[in-house]
Order: structure tokens, then C-alpha cells, then sequence
């Protein structure tokens, strides 16, 4: 069994502002900054990144975006590119959301174009996916996201994969406080790493996979101790910065 290091990541989602960001990161730091034993990332707001940066610079926690675009520069109105987000400190970026592909229309092309982008500038792309309850019901739900991360990874060079982060995120779970078990989860962080073998061989062993979806302080141990389940990507719990930091000294 390989050993990975487990992955903790907060998605704010749209909420908090620059202020309320900043009073977040002091408190939070108190609770977090001797925690070692994993990476911890918080994935804020575009507009809230800068500030966090002076925040965070040299502590335990790492910075990330929630969408980038495919494009370097140029006349795309209302985009952020990776460099903008290289700037601000991010070292992450999560693409692929499903909020991002229900509501804004993003499409499995545009998010394997975002993919490659972030790789070869260096970020670290949390790519997720997950499929919603009708699928589940239908028995589909594995062919789905496996057909998702073969979707967004396809030509993509072993070397850069191995720099790869995925999130199983099922969307009937994601804020209705229904967790998928355990089981479930563990099911399909291995159907997804079979996946990525596919495409890197057995450096697949080394790519972290987080479960997200309705993730909190009592429930993280048991989801951590499934043996394919690297961690978690935490929406609503990780918007107290308390509760957020005894998440983690519960994984
Ligand atoms: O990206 C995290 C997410 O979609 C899960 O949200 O609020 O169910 O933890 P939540």
C-alpha cells in the first residue's frame, strides 16, 4: 500500500469577503500552524486570495483558487488566469466543480483544457468530479466519473499527472448532509485510481483522492480510515474557522 499524505481541503464557495477572510486566516492559523502530519489548503474567493497571501506566507496552510481559465491572456472578459493565480500564492486550484459544471455550463473539454493550463504553470489542479443521484440510481455512477477523469487527463504526460489531485464528490451529497458511506466512498476513489493507472501505470498509487460531499468533524476519521480515500474537500464545514481546524485534528 503506498503511502499517501492525507489532503485536507476547505472550498469556501462564494462567501467571505476580504475582511471577513482575513479575521478568518488569524484564527485559524492559531488552531492549525503546528499540524504537519498533512497538507491543508484553503480554496477562497478570487478576490479574497491576495490578502491571505500576507496572511499565510510561510505557515503550514496552502493557498487555492476555485476555477481558473484555459487561456494565458487576452480579451476574456470576467476570466482569471493561472499566472493571476501563481501571483497570489496559489499553489492549487480546484476545477471541474460540480457547481461550476451544473450551473455555468462547463463542459469536460473546457475542464481537461484547464487542467493542462495548471499543470504547465506549475499549479496543482484538484480536479473533481462525481455524478448526481439519478445516475447513482441507474447503477451508472462509476462508468460516469470514470469517464469523467479519463475525460479531463487524456494526453496528458505521466510525468505531469503525478502532479494530480482528485476529488470524488458526489452532487447528491454535496450540502444536503447526506455523506456517501464509507464504503461507497472508498468504491470509488479505487474505481477512480483504476482509472488513473490507465494513463500513469503505478504512479496512480501516489495521486491523492479526496471524498467531498457533507464532510464534518464526525465523520472524517472513518471516511480517512478507507485505504483509497486521501483525504477530504470540505465546503460549509470549513467556513468556521474552529470547526474547520478541529476537522482536521480529527483526520
Ligand atoms: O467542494 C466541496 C463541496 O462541494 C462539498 O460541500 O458543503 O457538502 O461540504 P459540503
Amino acid at each position: 500500500v503506498a503511502n499517501r499524505r492525507h489532503v485536507i481541503a476547505g472550498n469556501w464557495k462564494m462567501f467571505k469577503t476580504v475582511k471577513e477572510a482575513e479575521d478568518y486566516a488569524v484564527k485559524f492559523l492559531e488552531d492549525v500552524k503546528n499540524v504537519t502530519d498533512l497538507d491543508i489548503i484553503l480554496c477562497a474567493p478570487f478576490t479574497a486570495l491576495y490578502a491571505l497571501k500576507n496572511e499565510l506566507e510561510e505557515s503550514v496552510v496552502h493557498l487555492g483558487a476555485q476555477n481558473m481559465s484555459w487561456a494565458d491572456q487576452g480579451a476574456y472578459t470576467g476570466e482569471i488566469s493561472a499566472q493571476m493565480l501563481l501571483e497570489a500564492a496559489c499553489t492549487y486550484v480546484i476545477l471541474g466543480h460540480s457547481e461550476r459544471r451544473e450551473m455555468f455550463g462547463e463542459t469536460d473539454e473546457a475542464i481537461a483544457k484547464k487542467v493542462r493550463k495548471a499543470l504547465e504553470a506549475g499549479l496543482t489542479p484538484i480536479l473533481c468530479v462525481g455524478e448526481n443521484l439519478s445516475v447513482r440510481e441507474a447503477g451508472k455512477a462509476v462508468a460516469q466519473v470514470q469517464g469523467q477523469v479519463a475525460k479531463a487527463l487524456e494526453g496528458i504526460s505521466p510525468e505531469d499527472l503525478s502532479r494530480v489531485v482528485v476529488a470524488y464528490e458526489p452532487i447528491w451529497a454535496i450540502g444536503t448532509g447526506k455523506t456517501a458511506s464509507s464504503q461507497d466512498a472508498q468504491e470509488m476513489c479505487a474505481a477512480i485510481r483504476f482509472t488513473l493507472a490507465r494513463f500513469m501505470g503505478t504512479a496512480s498509487e501516489k495521486v491523492p483522492i479526496l471524498y467531498g460531499g457533507s464532510v464534518k468533524a464526525d465523520n472524517i476519521a472513518e471516511l480517512l480510515s478507507e485505504s483509497d480515500v486521501d483525504g477530504a474537500l470540505v465546503g460549509g464545514a470549513s467556513l468556521d474557522p474552529q470547526g474547520f481546524a478541529k476537522l482536521i485534528h480529527n483526520a
